[in-house]
């Protein structure tokens, strides 16, 4: 493995910023992108540092290149699809690093503490509709498309956009890991 994951710092604010000022990596995964090292810091204390959260970090130089988050749905995400307290991840890479393999790694990792940790029986993984390389590496992962949810209002980007939303179970996520 070229990566492993580890808990983010509040020291880790610069990096963040200069990996999520990016306006393609932020408006593809879903925020808005990041405004100075201040507001990385605050975004590493309020959302980072909850559970589940993990930067993904290249062994051969010890810098964080991307995040992946391992979120329970809130209640006020629940509907007649998922339910409050299921599971759903999340992830970028800073772009210079796409390409090259690593979230396959990262997402090993995540699944692992998704099925083994958490005993999940599934998985979450939406991306918007226009994010083809998140689909395909999505679907290359082994996801599955389970449902679109049309009209998504986005607050941090303003604007709307389709959400579609695949899913792993248990026994695909065995199944594909039989495969590596
Ligand atoms: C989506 C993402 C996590 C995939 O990770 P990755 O390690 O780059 O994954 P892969 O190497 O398997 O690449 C997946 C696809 O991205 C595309 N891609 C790779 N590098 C690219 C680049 N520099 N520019 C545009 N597309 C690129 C390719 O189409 C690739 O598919 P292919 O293998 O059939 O060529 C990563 O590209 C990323 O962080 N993107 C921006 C944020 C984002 O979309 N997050 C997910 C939100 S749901």
């Amino acid at each position: 493995m070229q990566i492993f994951l580890r808990n983010w710092e509040t020291t880790d604010a610069p990096r963040l910023y200069e990996l999520a000022k990016s306006e393609k990596v932020a408006l593809l995964t879903g925020f808005s992108p990041h405004e100075s090292i201040e507001k990385s810091g605050k975004i590493i204390q309020t959302i980072l540092h909850k559970k589940g959260h993990y930067a993904i970090v290249l062994k051969q130089t010890n810098e964080i290149i991307g995040n992946i988050g391992i979120e329970e749905i809130s209640p006020e995400k629940e509907d007649e699809h998922w339910k409050s307290g299921e599971l759903e991840l999340g992830f970028w890479l800073g772009e210079a690093y796409w390409g090259q393999g690593y979230m396959k790694e990262a997402l090993e990792v995540a699944l692992d503490k998704v099925f083994r940790e958490h005993n999940a029986k599934k998985v979450w993984c939406a991306y918007q509709e226009e994010n083809k390389q998140s689909q395909k590496f999505q679907e290359k992962a082994g996801f599955v498309y389970h449902h679109t949810k049309e009209m998504q209002w986005n607050e941090a980007l303003g604007y709307f956009y389709s959400l579609v939303v695949n899913v792993m179970t248990k026994e695909i996520y065995e199944e594909v890991r039989s495969v590596y």
